[in-house]
C-alpha cells in the first residue's frame, strides 16, 4: 500500500498523540507523502522517541508537548505550528485515553480526567484549527472514533460515552464548517495493535476471542487505520464531510 498517493505535498497537519501507535503511523504516512507534520503529547521522552524514528528533517517535522485537555497548550501547539510553518491545512484529533472504571463506579474526577483527554481536547483542538482553516476556506479535520462510541463495552462505559460526543462533534462541527470548505470526518476502529489495548490482544486466549468477532480474521495495525485517515485527509474526500468511517474488518456488518 506504501506507493498509494494522496497529493498531500508541503500541507501542513497537526497530529495529536502523534508519539506512538496509530498517531505515529499517521505521522509516518504524511511524511512519506511530503506532507509536513507537527505532532503533541504530553512526555518529551515519547516525542523524542517519535521524532528519532521518524528520521524527518526539521524543515518538515515539529513535536509540541501539550496536554490537549488543556487551552494554553493547545493554544501554544498551533501557535508553534503557524510560526514554524505558517498555515495549517489539516488536524488528525488522535488522542485518545481510558481508564478501567464502570460508570457508576467513578469519581466524578475520573469522569472529568476521561472526558477532558478524549472529549474536551477534541473540541479545544477542532476550534483552534476550524478558526485558522476557515480563514482561507480551505481544510480538513479528522477524529479518531472508537467502535466504544456505539457499543458498550465493560471498563469503556466514560470512555465509550466521550467517543460518542466526538461523533457527533464531527456532525455538528462539519455543518458549521461546510461554508468555509471544511470537511470535518471520523475514523471508528475496532481493537487495534498499539500500546493502548495491549493488555487485551496480549493475551492469546483473548486476542482468539476478539478475532473469532472479526470478519477479516486479525486484529489491526495501526497502519490499517493510518490509511483511511489520510484518505479523508486528501482531495479524494472533498464531497464527504460530517461522517464517520468504521475501520473494524467487518465486525459491524455481522
Ligand atoms: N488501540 C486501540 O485498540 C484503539 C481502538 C479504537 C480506537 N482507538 C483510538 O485511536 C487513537 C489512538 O490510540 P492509540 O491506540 O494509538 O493510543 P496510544 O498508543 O496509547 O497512544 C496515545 C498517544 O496520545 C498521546 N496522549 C495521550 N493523552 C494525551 C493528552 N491528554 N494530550 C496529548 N497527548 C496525549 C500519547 O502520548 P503521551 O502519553 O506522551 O501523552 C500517545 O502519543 C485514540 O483516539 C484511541 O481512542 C484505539
Amino acid at each position: 500500500m506504501s506507493d498509494l498517493s494522496y497529493k498531500l505535498d508541503d500541507k501542513v497537519f497537526v497530529v495529536t498523540g502523534g508519539s506512538r501507535g496509530i498517531g505515529l503511523e499517521i505521522a509516518r504516512l504524511l511524511l512519506q507523502q511530503n506532507a509536513r507534520v507537527v505532532i503533541c503529547g504530553r512526555k518529551q521522552p515519547g516525542l523524542d522517541a517519535a521524532e528519532s524514528e521518524l528520521k524527518a528533517g526539521s524543515d518538515r517535522f515539529l513535536a509540541v508537548p501539550a496536554h490537549i485537555g488543556k487551552a494554553e497548550d493547545v493554544d501554544n501547539l498551533f501557535n508553534q505550528t503557524l510560526s514554524k510553518f505558517g498555515q495549517l491545512d489539516g488536524l488528525i484529533n488522535n488522542v485518545g485515553m481510558n481508564i478501567i472504571t464502570s460508570v457508576l463506579d467513578a469519581e466524578p474526577s475520573l469522569w472529568q480526567k476521561i472526558i477532558d483527554s478524549n472529549l474536551t481536547g477534541t473540541f479545544l483542538c477542532s476550534q483552534k484549527a476550524g478558526r485558522i482553516m476557515r480563514e482561507k476556506k480551505k481544510g480538513k479535520i479528522v477524529s479518531i472514533s472508537s467502535i466504544a462510541a456505539r457499543r458498550s463495552a465493560p471498563a469503556m462505559g466514560i470512555y465509550g460515552i466521550a467517543k460518542a460526543g466526538i461523533e457527533m462533534m464531527t456532525k455538528v462541527l462539519a455543518m458549521e464548517l461546510a461554508a468555509f470548505n471544511i470537511q470535518v470526518n471520523a475514523v471508528a476502529p475496532c481493537m487495534v495493535k498499539t500500546d493502548f489495548s495491549k493488555f487485551f490482544w496480549s493475551n492469546e486466549d483473548i486476542h482468539n476471542e476478539i478475532v473469532k468477532t472479526v470478519p477479516l480474521g486479525r486484529i489491526p495495525d495501526p497502519i490499517d487505520i493510518a490509511h483511511p485517515t489520510l484518505f479523508l485527509c486528501s482531495e479524494g474526500a472533498d464531497f464527504m464531510t460530517g461522517q464517520t468511517i468504521l475501520v473494524d474488518g467487518g465486525a459491524s456488518a455481522i
